[in-house]
């Protein structure tokens, strides 16, 4: 690691799409942020880039639904996303984008520079084409009948009903998304990266040099690996992107993942125009990615393969993808909008920042997929930031503010205690750094952590509240200890609560995190005042977390009625069965529930015929018994009676059937008389 003279830390490049959330801060961005954060507190040269990843046909498809330029789409969310990114105190060196100028040049100079290398093969092939709009399809612009589930609106690369992966040419009926003509296949040339090529050395690179990767990220490259790669078009028929630059190549660009990865290439140049070959060629530069684990592919087999095809470029030197963070039990979905994006969070939490960073990191899906709850939130920001951490802040500093007018008391004589305590949270730094370096980083925060247990176990232990009374000399040694625990505080979460750390400091009067003196018992010197103390962290409130909770569960709802459909029709029957059905109308006069059964309610009729009628029905969850009382109700009269719970039931109440199953009786729009034919 020391062998290094600088680290140079890529962040995945989000699409400029739609925002980022939850997911993708666990995932990537605060992870790498901890990292950088961190190698900037050791003093090591460290350089971290992002930047919007522009290109692609999701932009395309967003811009032409919602009647824009794709320019326009990535302008939009290009800024959403920097300034959230800005919100939350991830420290990127330089957040730029996939449309700049830069990054064009760079990327087709890259480009060129493989093509007149001989690194890539020329295929041709066939691709359903649009007459009427005189384009290629990409595989999202073609829908069509899904051939296992017969779903009418599969897409060319996917069917969303069932799930399937599909190629283009397996949709049955195909129509072109763009003027609903059927496409034909027409002949169009491409270029391939060879994988194949590249196979001898990735295996042996990955499988034998990289063995210390995460073991989700080694296995999936494994079995890529034993697979046996392909060649990959690394161009498509598209109108947004970066030209091929290449003659003949008219209306054709880079692939999005040929060119997005270059963006941290690019996005280097940018920042430092006279040093950015230093950051990406240096030997001694250590390259890391920080990914979510459906980029590994691209990360540790197609990139490397690439740069190494280049010729002049270091290779990544590890990449710690993480697995993906669910939320409430579900997937997290853009598409469904089940997720909490972070431009709302910041408006619906203001100024809880620190809070979603330590829950993230908390709960980080490092070796596994991992669930986010609300309440799971709420406890952790109330029962760890408030109780622990918070608390313990909070009683130093008050107790230092009672007795000392502020005033950092002087060390005397140490205890045994005072020794114990001392020896635990001396290791707390290197224990820290040993997780970092491991991009253990929910580890690494539950030690830093862990020095706040340590603070509140003493103050609990050595009760300086009741010494003051008998020994007043020892109550110094006991506070001064305590605040150095709380300084050493202020510099262990620096890399992690940025937010929390700074507003600790100025609470204590410490000018910045000097992470040299982690672990160490004079930070803060006898006789240094420290301020009033403020509230570090406040409760989450149940309805902050149930508000949040509605909004996912209304957000459910509407996709679920938006996705509804009527049933396909029945088969047709006689008109004489139609009217063999007697179908009429009743008064309620009244109703109860059916005792131990929940579903069930009982129902007495006016059906005109002067003997009531009695009919049990599965109604009880979606009425309560009295609120059909008097209403006009449309019943089969012409079933035979059946035995409900010992109660003979003399027909069947008409309900129409909600998306979600709920039940709304049938009335009658204007008065009629009981017992009228419904027809
Ligand atoms: N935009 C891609 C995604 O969100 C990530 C691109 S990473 C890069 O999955 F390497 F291509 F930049
Ligand atoms: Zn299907």
């Amino acid at each position: 690691m020391t062998d290094f003279k600088r680290t140079l830390v890529t962040a995945a490049l989000p699409y400029a799409n739609g925002g980022v959330h939850i997911g993708h801060l666990a995932g990537v961005y605060v992870p790498s942020d901890i990292y950088v954060r961190y190698q900037r507190l050791k003093g090591r040269p460290v350089l971290f880039v992002c930047g919007s990843d522009e290109h692609g046909v999701p932009i395309t498809i967003r811009a032409r639904r919602e009647g824009i330029t794709p320019q326009q789409v990535v302008d939009r969310y290009h800024a959403i996303i920097k300034e959230s990114f800005a919100a939350f105190g991830i420290s990127f060196d330089i957040y730029s984008r996939t449309t700049s100028e830069t990054h064009h040049r760079t990327a087709s100079e890259f480009f060129r520079t493989l093509y007149e290398k001989g690194e890539f093969t020329e295929q041709e092939s066939e691709q359903y084409y649009d007459e009427e709009a005189k384009t290629f399809l990409a595989d999202r612009y073609i829908t069509g009948e899904c051939p296992h589930c017969h779903n009418p609106q599969a897409y060319g690369d996917q069917c969303e009903k069932c799930g399937r992966d599909l190629s283009p040419t397996e949709l049955i009926n195909p129509k072109s998304a763009i003027s609903g003509s059927q496409p034909v296949m027409k002949k169009t040339k491409h270029w391939f990266l060879p994988l194949d090529r590249h196979q001898p050395w990735l295996t042996k690179w990955i499988l034998e040099d990289h063995k210390e990767w995460r073991s989700n990220v080694y296995g999936q490259c494994k079995s890529w690996l034993d697979m046996e790669l392909r060649p990959r078009a690394v161009t498509r028929d598209l109108d947004w992107g970066i030209p091929v630059p290449v003659e003949g190549a008219e209306g054709k660009v880079l692939y999005v993942w040929f060119d997005a990865p270059i963006g941290y290439i690019s996005n280097t140049r940018e920042l430092l125009p006279d040093e950015w070959q230093t950051w990406w060629k240096d030997p001694d530069t250590r390259l890391v990615h920080f990914i979510g684990k459906d980029n590994i592919v691209f990360h540790c087999i197609v990139f490397p393969a690439m740069l190494k095809a280049e010729g002049s470029y270091i290779l990544p030197d590890n990449v710690p993808a993480n697995e993906f963070l669910n939320l409430e039990d579900d997937k997290i979905s853009t598409s469904r909008g089940w997720a909490v994006w972070l431009d709302e969070y910041l408006k619906e939490l203001p100024g809880r920042q620190d809070e979603l960073r330590y829950v993230l990191t908390a709960n980080a899906p490092e070796t596994k997929d991992n669930n986010f709850t609300w309440r799971d939130f709420q406890a952790r920001c109330n029962n760890e930031l408030v109780a622990v951490y918070g608390n313990f802040v909070n009683r130093a500093l008050v107790l230092t503010n009672k007795y000392y007018g502020g005033e950092v008391p002087a060390c005397g004589e140490l205890t045994e205690a005072d020794r114990a305590v001392i020896e635990e949270f001396r290791g707390v730094k290197a224990e820290v750094e040993r997780l970092l370096d491991a991009f253990r980083f929910r580890d690494a925060q539950k030690e830093a952590m862990n020095l706040a247990r340590i603070g509140n176990k003493y103050l609990a232990d050595s009760e300086p509240w009741k010494v003051v009374k008998t020994d007043p000399e020892r109550v110094k040694t006991i506070l001064n200890l305590a605040l150095q625990l709380v300084a050493n505080l202020s510099i262990a979460f620096e890399p992690f609560l940025p937010f929390s750390s700074a507003r600790l400091r100025a609470m204590i009067g410490l000018e910045a995190a000097d992470w040299a003196r982690l672990g160490d018992t004079d930070i803060l010197p006898a006789g240094h005042r420290i301020g009033q103390p403020q509230l570090l962290f406040e409760k989450i409130e149940d309805a902050t977390v149930e508000a949040q909770v509605q909004k996912l569960l209304d957000m459910k709802a509407r996709n679920e009625a938006a996705a509804w459909k009527p049933a396909p029709v029945k088969s047709d029957i006689a008109f004489e069965d139609f009217e063999r059905l007697d179908i009429r109308t009743a008064v309620v006069t009244a109703c109860e529930k059916v005792k131990k059964a929940d579903k069930l309610l009982c129902f007495t009729l006016d059906d005109g015929s002067g003997t009531p009628r009695t009919i049990v029905s599965g109604i009880a969850q979606h009425y309560t018994p009295d609120a059909l009382v008097g209403k006009t109700v449309c019943f089969i009269a012409n079933l035979p009676p059946r035995k409900l719970r010992g109660i003979e039931s003399q027909g069947m109440i008409l309900s129409a059937v909600g998306p979600d199953g709920t039940l709304s009786v049938i009335t009658t729009e204007a008065p009629v008389h009981p017992g009228s034919p419904v027809a």
